[in-house]
């Protein structure tokens, strides 16, 4: 337990965050095509060695979490990306739910699923170098019943204490989708509640709380709600949910972008921490596990375009500067 806490709290260390490059085949491969790249194996695996060798990388990221495909891949010298990741030191975290099933009499509600057979898959990744890994619950504000709310946080203590008793440190990521007219009021009281049996369920199962980090959404309006959140509010919302629910053994506090732009996450990350700074203590580091609002941009440039591959890793590298600066307390962007 010792070694998770100590990993754990490396991830989150001062101005570092986790780089969210674990999109499955298929999200991968939309991604890929509608960018205009025509997916396959090889462009995957191209494109992932774009964002794994970007010069500097370990200033910003202390762990870069892949999906299965990636981690048995090498870069085009031969060199295992698992090697590639330690040679830079860069921890690396493996995406291991499978994705989401409609949970019965749910009204289209959804659960994470990947529970069989996990614990087998779990020893596997430490043995090829893993030390962490992630499981993702996706829950609809307008379908976040107390039956879909149970069930989803129930699988993710399932996987965080499989992962735990593995030695890999558990990234437990309850996400809130933005998607919706909602306003922040509604996103808050769903996060709450949300968080709340997630915490619930994970003490339930005997999970060490200094050996996860926390991924979970920021409090924010839906994406099509009319009235904007100001970042001073998102940070207060988000913090007054944190506050509320989350053990201070838990060292940190990764959050997910979840359809922001970079600006946008970084600003809110930056009042959460400048909010967690002056009057409103907050025992956990506060930090990035960004997807789209760092890689967007890279893969935009790149488009499958070797000459634009340094470009790309010039706009990976000024997003994860903007989080790691974002992610400090007091900072200011
Ligand atoms: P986004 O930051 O793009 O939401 O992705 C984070 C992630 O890992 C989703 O599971």
């Amino acid at each position: 337990m010792h070694e998770l806490a100590t990993t754990a709290r490396r991830l989150v260390r001062p101005g570092h965050g986790i780089l969210a490059a674990d999109e499955s085949i298929g999200t991968m491969s939309k991604r890929l095509e509608a960018a205009g790249v025509p997916a396959s194996e090889q462009v995957r695996r191209d494109y992932r060695e774009l964002l794994l060798t970007t010069p500097r990388l370990s200033t910003w990221v202390s762990g870069m979490i892949l999906c299965d495909e990636t981690l048995r891949q090498s870069l085009a010298d031969g060199t295992p990306f698992v090697v590639a990741a330690r040679e830079r030191e860069i921890e690396l975290g493996i995406k291991v739910d499978t994705g989401t099933v409609p949970l019965p009499f749910s009204g289209g509600g959804v659960v994470t699923q990947g529970l069989d057979g996990l614990g087998g898959r779990l020893a596997e990744y430490r043995e090829m170098g893993a030390t962490f890994a992630k499981w993702r619950a996706v829950l609809e504000v307008s379908r976040a019943t107390k039956r879909i709310v149970k069930a989803n946080a129930h699988a993710l203590a399932r996987y965080a204490a499989l992962c735990q008793e593995a030695g890999l440190v558990p990234i437990v990521e309850p996400e809130v989708l933005m998607t919706g007219r909602h306003e922040i009021e509604v996103c808050q009281a769903v996060t709450h509640k949300v968080l709340g049996e997630v915490f619930d369920q994970l003490d339930l199962l005997g999970v060490d709380p200094a050996g996860i980090v926390l991924k979970p959404n920021m409090v924010v309006a839906g994406d099509a709600c009319p009235v904007p959140s100001p970042p001073e509010e998102v940070a207060r919302r988000t913090l007054k949910v944190l506050r509320a629910q989350l053990p201070s053994a838990v060292p940190g506090v990764a959050f997910l972008s979840g359809g922001q732009s970079n600006a946008q996450a970084c600003a809110n990350l930056a009042a959460v921490n400048r909010l967690a700074g002056e009057d409103q203590a907050a025992p956990w580091a506060l930090t990035f596990s960004f997807g789209r609002a760092l890689v967007d941009d890279a893969l935009r440039t790149w488009r499958g375009n070797p000459n634009a591959v340094t470009g790309a890793q010039n706009r990976l590298a000024e997003n994860c500067a903007r989080a790691a600066a974002a992610a400090a307390r007091r900072a200011v962007v």
